[in-house]
């Protein structure tokens, strides 16, 4: 059966290619139109180096010149000699341009707009060709402005379901996107979606997560979620999802279903406007407890607007807390 393999450029493209046990990783890219840098192909130059993030996989034969042994340790692989045993993500030291391969452009109609609240909108985007686009939870592809030459950057807040997939929106006042979709926006209308984009995605689980969201920073998090309600976790998972305002709160009903599905996750929700009528007050940072943070034993998952990360980044450094890895996305605004 072949293994899925999600490349990762320098670029932050993502591209997937299809491994069969039996083959090299390089030559099921260059089979799939994706030319990782080789020369040798027999293991003894290191031109093919790259780093397997996570994954099974066999390392093959190769001399200790092409791949040292702490490198081995660290993670790297030689994938002229990688044969995939499992689904794996690797980083190529290279850009997207230099492999030759591009993102993957798709056309998709607009299924549903919903307005959750006055600020914030559930879009749902359906196309068949949807089933066969690859992500991983936390990545977020371009959607043109259906009208205009525009793309605005939103993550996937869902899996890809029946050939439909969700994002959650901020609706900006005066925003070229929010316009539309509050205005013009009718079921069929086509949109290109380009990408997937961006390395704030989710990890192999390997200890316990602390989830940190801003206001619809809660998207990639619920994409996360869905794969791990399908795929099972032992490790504890803590939620703290912060807004402004008590009309920013939504999706609090997919976050109890998460945690009747998902054993170990936990969640909590604030909202920072003195008049706001939630129990929970204050920022997201009000709200991370000592034990959220396992004495550093944990990977922490931070996204939302930009002072908002910056905050919560500044909070965690400033108590000298390490975790053991720290990833975050700023959903800045388009210049
Ligand atoms: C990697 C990435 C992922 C993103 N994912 C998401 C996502 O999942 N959900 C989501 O809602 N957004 C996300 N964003 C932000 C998104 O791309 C747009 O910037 C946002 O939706 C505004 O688009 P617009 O066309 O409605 O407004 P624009 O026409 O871009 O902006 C209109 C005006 O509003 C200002 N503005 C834009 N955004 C904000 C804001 N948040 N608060 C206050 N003023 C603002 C602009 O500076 C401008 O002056 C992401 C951004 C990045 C970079
Ligand atoms: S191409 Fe030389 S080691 Fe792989």
């Amino acid at each position: 059966m072949p293994h899925q393999i999600a490349l990762r450029f320098e670029d932050g493209v993502t591209r997937f290619i299809d491994a069969n046990p039996t083959e090299t990783v390089a030559d099921a890219a260059y089979r799939q139109g994706v030319n990782i840098p080789l020369d040798c192909r027999d293991g003894a130059c290191g031109t093919c180096k790259c780093l397997a993030e996570s994954g099974k996989f066999e390392m093959g034969d190769y001399i200790e010149d092409a791949l040292s042994e702490e490198e081995a340790s660290l993670g790297y692989v030689l994938t002229c000699q990688m044969r995939a045993q499992g689904d794996c993500v690797v980083q190529v030291p290279a850009s997207s341009a230099v492999c030759r391969t591009q993102q993957a452009a798709l056309e998709a109609a607009v299924s549903e707009v919903r307005q959750l609240s006055p600020s914030t909108l559930s879009l749902t985007l359906k196309d068949e060709s949807l089933n066969k686009l690859a992500f991983l939870p936390g990545q977020y592809v371009n959607l043109q402005v259906p009208g205009s030459s525009h793309t605005r950057a939103y993550s996937f807040s869902s899996l890809v379901r029946d050939g439909e997939v969700s994002f959650l929106i901020r609706n900006v006042p005066g925003g070229l996107m929010s316009g539309y979709l509050t205005g013009q926006a009718k079921p069929g209308d086509r949109m290109t979606l380009t990408g997937p984009l961006g390395t704030f995605y989710l990890r192999e689980i390997k200890r316990p997560l602390l989830l940190l969201a801003g206001g619809t920073g809660l998207a990639p998090f619920t994409a996360m979620l869905e794969k791990i309600a399908a795929d099972g976790s032992s490790h504890p998972l803590h939620l703290i999802y912060g807004v402004t305002n008590d009309a920013d709160l939504v999706d609090m009903d997919k976050l109890e279903d998460f945690a009747k599905r998902i054993p170990n996750f936990t969640f909590a929700a604030c909202v920072a406007s003195p008049e706001s009528s939630y129990p929970n007050k204050g920022y997201v940072t009000n709200h991370i407890q000592p034990a959220h943070l396992h004495e550093g034993e944990v990977d922490v998952y931070l996204c939302g607007p930009p002072p908002m990360v910056e905050a919560v980044s500044h909070f965690i450094r400033e108590r000298g807390i390490q975790p053991a890895s720290f990833h975050y996305e700023k959903f800045a605004a388009s210049v």
